[in-house]
C-alpha cells in the first residue's frame, strides 16, 4: 500500500497562520512519505519469505517505527479535517456529538473542560476525543508522541494536535492555552459530527423529526 498526502483546503483560519499551516501540511507529507518508506523497507526483508536472524536487529526497529510513522500520518489527517475556515463556536445542540458528550460526561461543558485540560497537559502530543464503537461513548484522551495512548478500536472524533509546532510561529511555548482558544474557534462540528458512529446520528435525527425539528 502506498499512500498519497491529502490536500486540505485551509487558509486564514482564526488565529491559526497560513505559514503555521504551511509547515505543518509539510510536516505530515514528511509522515506520509516515511510510512511508504518503512513499509517498502519492511517489504524488502520480506521478498524472500522469511526474516533471518541475522535480520532481526533491522527489521524489529523499522516495525517500531512503523507505529510512529502511521499514526503521524493518521492524526494529521483527522486534526486538518476537523477544522474549517468559519467554523467554531461550540457542538450544535442537536447534534449527535453534543449528545454523546453529555451522555458521557454529564454534561457538554464538563466534556469540553476535560478535553482542554487533556490539551494543556505538559509533554508533546494530541488531545483526542474518541468514540468507543460499542457503546456510542465519548472519552477524552491524550496520546504521547503520535501512538502512545490510542485505544484500539476507538473511532477519532475530535483530534488536536498539541506538539509545539502546531503552534510555535503564531505563539509562545507557554501560551499554549491561547492556540487551544484558536484551534476551538476553528473546529469544524460538522465533519465531527460525520465522524460519530451513523446509528448514533440517526438516533438524533429521529429525536429531531419527532420534535418537529430537523
Ligand atoms: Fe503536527
Amino acid at each position: 500500500m502506498v499512500y498519497q498526502a491529502k490536500t486540505f483546503p485551509l487558509s486564514n483560519l482564526e488565529g491559526i497562520s497560513d505559514q503555521t499551516l504551511e509547515m505543518h501540511f509539510k510536516l505530515y507529507e514528511g509522515y506520509v512519505k516515511e510510512t511508504n518508506n518503512l513499509t517498502e523497507k519492511l517489504s524488502a526483508f520480506l521478498a524472500d519469505g522469511k526474516v533471518d536472524q541475522e535480520e532481526m536487529p533491522a527489521y524489529s526497529e523499522l516495525n517500531r517505527r512503523l507505529g510512529f510513522e502511521y499514526n503521524g500520518m493518521v492524526l494529521h489527517e483527522y486534526y486538518f479535517g476537523n477544522m474549517t475556515r468559519g467554523g467554531g463556536g461550540d457542538a450544535d445542540g442537536r447534534s449527535a456529538f453534543r449528545a454523546a458528550a453529555e451522555r458521557s460526561y454529564g454534561s457538554y461543558d464538563i466534556w469540553k473542560v476535560d478535553f482542554v485540560g487533556v490539551g494543556k497537559m505538559r509533554g508533546v502530543g494530541w488531545a483526542i476525543c474518541f468514540q468507543d464503537p460499542n457503546t456510542g461513548s465519548l472519552s477524552n484522551h491524550w496520546v504521547s508522541l503520535h501512538e502512545v495512548g490510542n485505544v484500539a478500536g476507538f473511532h477519532p472524533v475530535l483530534v488536536m494536535d498539541v506538539w509545539e509546532h502546531a503552534f510555535l510561529l503564531d505563539y509562545k511555548p507557554s501560551e499554549r492555552a491561547k492556540y487551544i482558544d484558536a484551534f476551538f474557534a476553528n473546529v469544524d462540528w460538522t465533519a465531527v459530527d460525520r465522524r460519530m458512529d451513523s446509528d448514533e446520528r440517526a438516533a438524533t435525527d429521529a429525536g429531531r423529526r419527532a420534535q418537529g425539528g430537523r
